[in-house]
């Protein structure tokens, strides 16, 4: 099959378009057709060797960790899905990714993906929404009527959260740069906020949750806002806990999980009406560097896609 893989950690030229092989579903898993795999910041994050010391990635390895495709094959015990189900999904960001024409992923980590998105939009739902679902609801269990301050609104999580916290029926604060108010406006934001015009504590208080999609000194900042009982969950750096208790606030930094259950219930809200995405551009899987690129200014609107049923370009190697 194609894939893209790494053979070792570095900038945008280690990632290699070339043959690999097809992998096969184990017990409890499914094979996968992938027709799109959504670009994340970890993508790039894992390719550059950041997370080396936390997960026991072998060379080569093939990136990404979003899909959504078709059940080509189903491993022993499989009994929740049948081959030709359109799914979507988180697969194990510890395993092999979705940058290839096939990925085995484990039952648990899958959904029928929502019927009224095609493949492409589809696969730039799942880690996003799910990181939004978990750091929202599962970690500061946000209440209708309550007020969240969401930071960076325009990104791939935060895209989501601003929607899914809309759907909760929250009141929300979200930031974003001057090109990006527009958007915040047309996902439901009650106060956007221009973090280039004005300092986001000066136009936020009384908040019950800050999701924090940023770190340093924005997170910094973020305590003032927050009343006491509040949460402040973070995505890429862990609050001071010194802070925390002096102030009689929950912080936290959270890991997503994969979550098929999750991703049903996504799926459902999508089809809904209630929760769509936002896709800045898309790419065919031979492009993967300028996707990665793209999604390292930190600069992108929701999400990058890259096609990978027909993602033509040249390979590299042999086929295997
Ligand atoms: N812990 C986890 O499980 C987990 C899961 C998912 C993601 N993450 C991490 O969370 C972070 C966000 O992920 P993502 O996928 O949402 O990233 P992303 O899509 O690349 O975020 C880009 C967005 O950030 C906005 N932005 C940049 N600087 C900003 C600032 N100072 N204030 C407000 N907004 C700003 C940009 O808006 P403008 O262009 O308008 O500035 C842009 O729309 C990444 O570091 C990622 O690795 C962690």
């Amino acid at each position: 099959m194609k894939a893209i893989r790494i053979h070792n950690y570095g900038g945008p030229e280690v990632l290699r378009y070339e043959y690999a092989p097809r992998p096969k579903p184990q017990a409890g898993e499914v094979l996968i057709r992938v027709h799109a795999a959504g670009v994340n910041p970890i993508d790039w994050k894992v390719r550059e060797g950041e997370m080396k010391d936390f997960w026991p990635h072998k060379f080569p390895l093939i990136l990404g960790w979003d899909l959504s495709g078709v059940v080509e094959e189903l491993g022993k015990g499989v009994s929740r899905f049948k081959i030709g189900d359109e799914v979507y999904s988180v697969p194990d960001p510890t395993r092999d990714g979705a940058y290839a024409d096939y990925i085995a992923v484990r039952e648990s980590e899958l959904a029928l993906k929502p019927a009224s998105l095609h493949h492409i939009r589809a696969a730039a739902v799942p880690l996003a929404a799910v990181t939004a679902w978990q750091a929202l609801f599962d970690t500061a269990q946000l209440r209708p009527g309550q007020r969240v301050l969401i930071h960076a609104g325009s990104g791939g999580v935060g895209h989501f959260a601003v929607q899914l916290a809309k759907w909760k029926g929250a009141y929300v604060f979200a930031t974003a740069s001057t090109t990006n108010q527009d958007l915040l406006r047309e996902l439901g934001v009650d106060k956007v906020i221009d973090y280039t015009q004005q300092r986001f504590e000066d136009v936020t208080r009384n908040v019950d949750v800050v999701l924090d999609t940023i770190g340093g000194e924005t997170q910094e900042r973020s305590w003032s806002v927050l009343k006491k009982g509040g949460n402040l969950v973070s995505l890429v750096q862990p609050p001071s806990e010194e802070k925390a208790k002096e102030l009689g606030i929950r912080a936290t930094m959270i890991g997503g999980h994969p979550s098929g259950e999750q991703l049903a219930e996504i799926a459902r809200i999508i089809e809904a009406g209630k929760l769509a995405p936002v896709l800045d551009r898309i790419h065919p899987l031979s492009e993967v560097r300028r996707a990665h690129e793209l999604s390292q200014t930190g600069h992108t609107h929701g999400k990058i896609v890259l096609r990978v049923s027909n993602g033509d370009g040249t390979l590299e190697g042999k086929q295997s």
